[in-house]
């Protein structure tokens, strides 16, 4: 097992790739927190990994619920090992409709929360000499196109620009932090976003999905294990020399 004994905080545990994190280091012999706003889901994540870990429902827009989420993973446990910011939130927008409110709700969950949580976390893990911080971007990020706004994208950059400092500023704690940029992923979120395409362009979603296939040289869409392969890797003692890094796992849909 690659995460025996571990402690990892996986934020947006509920749902998606998040979900699907959780299952794979609770797997892997994590002790996995499984933080998120949504409680159905987050239960029933909790119960998918056999309650191999602790659920504490966390607001990642309020920076008082992200330092309680610590607090209470380092009451229960002593430390942190892994921290997985995965939480993130967008919707479907053009240029010209994206509102205050949007840019407020998508920064406050995606950039700022990412980062107070980056922040928290890593407190503990300078006094273990140790930690594991993996940010979830998107080749959004990266400038592709097909993004569900440029807000979010914004958000994104600024999560792989952090990633960046924050591992520079930590490496001599023996802190990595990389970051992972998915492709379209098959999610609660994506499913979202295609509905909305589908009411605005009038195609179907078979459709959407073919032409969504199509432009992806791989061929195909990302399952959220995909993503979940990744998170461990980066997770694990595999790692060790790897910081700073933005990895796209995207079947080829962006090359930087
Ligand atoms: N699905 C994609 O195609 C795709 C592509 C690139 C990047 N991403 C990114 O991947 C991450 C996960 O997305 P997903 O597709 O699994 O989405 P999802 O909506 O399926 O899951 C996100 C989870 O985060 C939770 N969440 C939302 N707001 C929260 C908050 N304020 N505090 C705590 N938890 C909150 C939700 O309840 C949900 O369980 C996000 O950061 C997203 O931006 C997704």
């Amino acid at each position: 097992m690659r995460l025996e004994n571990k402690v990892a905080i996986v934020t947006g545990a509920g749902r998606g790739m998040g979900n699907a994190m959780a299952r794979r280091f609770a797997h892997e012999g994590a002790q996995v927190v499984v933080a998120e706003i949504d409680e159905a889901s987050a239960h029933q994540t909790y119960e998918q990994i056999e309650r191999r870990g602790i659920l504490v429902m966390t607001d990642m827009s309020d920076v008082a619920q992200i330092n309680a989420l610590i607090d209470k993973t380092v009451a229960r446990y002593g430390r942190v090992d892994i921290l997985v910011n995965n939480a993130g939130v967008t919707r479907s927008l053009g240029f010209f409709d994206v509102t205050e409110a949007d840019w407020d709700w998508m920064y406050s969950i995606n950039a700022r929360g990412l980062f107070f949580c980056m922040q928290r976390a890593a407190r503990e893990m300078v006094k273990q000499k140790a930690g594991k911080i993996i940010n979830i971007a998107s080749i959004a990020g990266k400038g592709f196109r097909g993004t569900s706004n440029i807000a979010y994208a914004g958000t994104k950059g600024a999560v792989i620009a952090m990633t960046r400092i924050a591992a520079a500023q930590l490496a001599r704690h023996n802190i990595n932090v990389n970051a992972i940029c998915p492709g379209a992923t098959r999610t609660h979120l994506y499913e979202t976003i295609q509905q909305e395409l589908i009411a605005k362009r009038g195609v179907t979603a078979e459709e959407l999905e073919r032409r969504m296939d199509a432009s992806i040289p791989l061929g195909r869409s990302n399952s959220p294990d995909d993503i979940a392969n990744m998170a461990c890797f980066l997770a694990s003692a595999e790692a060790d020399n790897i910081t700073g890094q933005s990895f796209n796992v995207d079947g080829g849909l962006v090359w930087d």
